[in-house]
């Protein structure tokens, strides 16, 4: 069987646009033209279907759940690492700390983190060692981080807490030392980090199965793929599970612009909740 690439027209590009628009909220620029023939044709020759259109066709008509999955899987972006935009994580920690040590509220015990489109899950690991370290009567709290993505491969790879020696490159010794490793090299999230992280497959576009409030939510590098309105409708419901005072980190090109009245700027893509009231009688 040819093995090479599927042609795709200027009208099946704009159909997979819409698709992945409809599915996932994920407006793509004409840039990612290259992409969806490299990562799709690959998949259409696998169901034994040899155009676009006759695989646009499957999709529409009788396509298993998996298989439209699959299409999702295949056109997100995962890119992530350790520590990125590290500058969050030490906002976070200042802002924890603020929490575990508040002599006003000494019987508090509960922490809740969302890491909304949590790729692999260096961002949810990120949060749970750093915290721990700097922290460590968190691990006789009830402290959950929920980490969510769209993309089934990337949580079921996050889950396993496994990663390769080059993953932590340009960590700093200190850092790398918060994970375990195994004699082949094998990166191991070490157990009292991994226990606290809860990984689940989660569409931004659909429900959220999901209770608040939060003292911090992560959702960066992910609205970047959004259009306006579809960010700010996201961003919305995220202000509503946010604790009061709570914060939203979001990634470097990102802004919350669009919904300035219900967050205030306080440092680098970080935003402070204005709202979130409605949030505190769910928990
Ligand atoms: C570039 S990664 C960002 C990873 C991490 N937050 C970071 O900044 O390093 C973007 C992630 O958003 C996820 N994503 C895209 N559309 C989504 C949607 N509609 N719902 C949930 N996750 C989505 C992708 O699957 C991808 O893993």
């Amino acid at each position: 069987m040819d093995s090479g690439e599927i042609s795709l027209s200027d009208r099946e590009f704009e159909a997979v646009r819409n698709k992945v628009y409809d599915l996932a909220g994920i407006s793509m620029s004409d840039a990612k033209r290259t992409l969806v023939v490299s990562r799709l044709s690959k998949i259409i020759r696998r169901l034994n279907l040899d155009t676009f259109s006759s695989y646009l066709d499957h999709l529409d008509r009788g396509a298993s759940a998996d298989d439209v999955q699959e299409f999702i899987n295949a056109l997100t972006t995962n890119l992530t690492r350790f520590f990125r935009e590290d500058h969050h994580f030490a906002h976070l920690s200042e802002h924890i700390g603020s929490i575990v040590n508040n002599p006003a509220n000494p019987n508090r015990s509960r922490l809740r983190i969302w890491s909304a489109g949590c790729s692999t899950g260096q961002e949810p690991y990120t949060i749970a060692l750093s915290l721990l370290a700097a922290y460590p009567k968190l691990k006789s709290w009830d402290f959950k981080i929920l980490a969510t993505d769209i993309d089934t491969n990337v949580v079921e790879k996050a889950q396993t807490g496994l990663y390769k020696a080059g993953d932590l490159s340009g960590l700093s010794p200190e850092r790398v030392k918060l994970f375990d490793r195994d004699s082949d090299g094998t990166v191991r999230i070490p157990e009292h980090a991994r226990s606290v992280v809860t990984f689940k497959s989660l569409n931004l576009m659909e429900k959220w199965p999901i209770k608040g409030p939060f003292d911090a939510v992560f959702c960066r590098n992910v609205a970047i793929y959004f259009n306006k309105p579809t960010q700010e409708k996201m961003f919305t419901r995220m202000g509503e599970l946010l604790a009061p005072g709570a914060f939203l980190y979001i990634g470097h090109s990102e802004n919350l612009n669009s919904v300035a009245d219900k967050f205030k700027l306080v440092g680098k893509t970080i935003y402070e909740n204005k709202l979130g009231s409605s949030a505190r009688s769910a928990a």
